[in-house]
């Protein structure tokens, strides 16, 4: 386990849309170096950038045609390279986004794979025999390449799967996992993997990491072999190497050997129930909305069972939002946001901030692009300040990867800044504060202190630290055990005899 995850706090970059250097519209490399003072400024010392490959940009990038070179809308891999090295002179790490689970159907691999003569790639995606026998389940995609078979999809069309073989088979065209081709797969992934960190790179997220054997078992225990022998050459040759999964499963994804996992807004994780259960009948339902609908124990019930089996193996991680995920602010106000950023920066685990998050950017409802759909409303431009496409590009507002937020009171960086009780300021105060104390860093023990359903305030304890929340408009009270003292609040909060009174809206960190 590479020690400096215990106190890491990440930030996630799309690279298209952070800060532009060369005024073409796009964000790029240097415009993540301009910027790497002010992650550590925001108290990060972690960056996980989004795929920044060569690619058509069908899926925004997560279509890689070439694993190892930078997109030249992005720059080269020498702005790569320095990348690291600046990021390193800073104490920041740096994952890249690995996709291992399919390509673009641009990849050379691809490209070889799909002629008619066998070859050293014809094995290395997923193709049934003949034209007319489609991959069960999946639609069907003949009449592309010259070879008489049907390739499988892993995600969008344009993703054609990588092969690793099928735990169960019943077809004659399907491979085991232990396949001579299958492992030159498994191979490949490996190089590329060495590839960065040859270079520099601190590590990896994973795409759709659960994906690689078809058919798997229900534990995944095929793909999850796969991920404990890369794991091994890791600890072998890279042991200060990360890789994060999304897979939303820390029960295999952690004992696959990933070294944390993300808690993702998938249906039926608590994850959802604390701040994007909208879609229940009757109103909003999450715990962290004031109006109080919420209920505590859903989160607990669904988390406490996953982090109780997995703390010794790994950390599961609490993300602000996603590419993938409507921002928080579409349906949380500041005072509900900056809760929300108290809570996920004081739980167990590795934390991640989604950037423009730290100002509570807006969720627009723009057209799609680059297969963003609902998505690219996540996606806009990082909000610097107040001066041409707020910071982001000296592009004509035109020719910009996406709009920025039109509205007169869009939030930056720079009118949140000198504001102590920005949101900006309060993601500051609490980033330092979970340096300060170990009891707050992933590995430190958590226990539930106070958690009735549809009761607020919920309490835990960190360590020898207390935390307690209560994100409901109702005032609420709950005994602690002996006087304590505040370090840390947002809101007011209170401590009589031994009493901790909590105002609504309020947070605060007992010591
Ligand atoms: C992951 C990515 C998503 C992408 C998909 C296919 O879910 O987060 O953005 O579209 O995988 O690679
Ligand atoms: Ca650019």
């Amino acid at each position: 386990m590479p020690a400096w995850l215990k106190d890491a706090i990440f930030y996630e970059i799309y690279p298209q849309s952070f800060k532009d250097t060369n005024g073409d519209g796009i964000g790029d490399i240097n415009g993540i170096i301009e910027k790497l003072d002010y992650v550590k400024s925001l108290g990060c010392n972690a960056l996980w950038i989004n795929p920044c490959y060569d690619s058509p940009f069908k899926d925004a990038g997560y279509d890689v045609r070439d694993y190892k070179k930078v997109a030249p809308r992005y720059g080269t891999n020498e702005d790569l390279y320095k990348l690291f090295e600046e990021a390193h002179k800073r104490d920041i790490h740096v994952l890249l986004d690995l996709v291992p689970g399919h390509t673009s159907e641009e990849h050379e691999w691809f490209l070889e794979s799909k002629k008619a003569t066998r070859n050293e790639y014809s094995d290395r995606y997923v193709w049934t025999n003949g034209w007319l026998q489609g991959v069960p389940g999946h639609p069907y995609i003949g009449g592309e390449a010259d070879r008489d078979g049907c390739y499988m999809l892993n995600f969008f069309k344009c993703q054609p799967a990588l092969n690793y073989g099928f735990l169960n088979r019943t077809e004659d065209w399907q491979k085991a996992p232990d396949d001579p081709a299958c492992l030159a797969t498994r191979e490949a992934l490996k190089d590329v993997m060495r590839f960065w960190l040859d270079r520099g790179c601190d590590g990896f997220r994973v795409d759709m990491a659960d994906s690689l054997v078809k058919e798997d078992d229900e534990n995944k225990s095929a793909t999850g072999a796969i991920w404990k022998d890369i794991r091994a050459m890791l600890d072998a040759d890279y042991p200060e190497a990360a890789i994060i999964s999304e897979w939303s499963n820390p029960m295999q994804s952690l004992k696959s050997g990933f070294h944390a996992d993300f808690y993702l807004d998938h249906h039926g994780n608590g994850y959802n129930t604390l701040l994007r259960d909208y879609e229940t009948a009757g109103g909003d339902h999450s715990f962290l909305k004031k109006d109080g609908n919420g209920d505590i124990m859903r989160f607990l019930n669904d988390f406490l069972p996953k982090y109780d089996s997995t703390k010794d193996d790994g950390y599961i991680s609490f993300i602000t939002c996603n590419h993938d995920t409507p921002r928080p602010r579409r349906t949380l106000e500041f005072q509900e946001l900056k809760l929300a950023t108290a809570l996920f920066l004081t739980l167990p685990g590795v934390p991640f901030i989604y950037y423009g998050d730290e100002i509570g950017m807006r969720y627009l409802d723009i057209p799609t692009k680059e297969g963003g759909y609902t998505r690219t409303g996540s996606r806009t431009p990082m909000q610097w300040n107040h001066g041409k496409n707020l910071g982001f590009s000296d592009a004509d507002s035109k020719d910009i990867y996406l709009p920025v937020d039109p509205s007169a009171d869009a939030p930056t960086v720079t009118s949140q800044e000198n504001d102590p009780d920005s949101l900006l300021s309060t993601v500051k105060a609490l980033t330092k504060i979970r340096h300060e104390y170990t009891d707050l860093h992933a590995d430190s023990e958590f226990e539930v202190v106070y958690a009735e359903a549809e009761e607020f305030p919920f309490v835990f304890k960190r360590g020898e630290l207390y935390v307690a929340i209560n994100p409901s408009e109702k005032k609420a009270g709950v005994s602690v055990s002996k006087k304590r003292e505040k370090i840390y609040e947002i809101g007011t909060t209170e401590i009589k005899e031994n009493s901790l009174i909590m105002d609504p809206q309020s947070f605060v960190i007992l010591k």
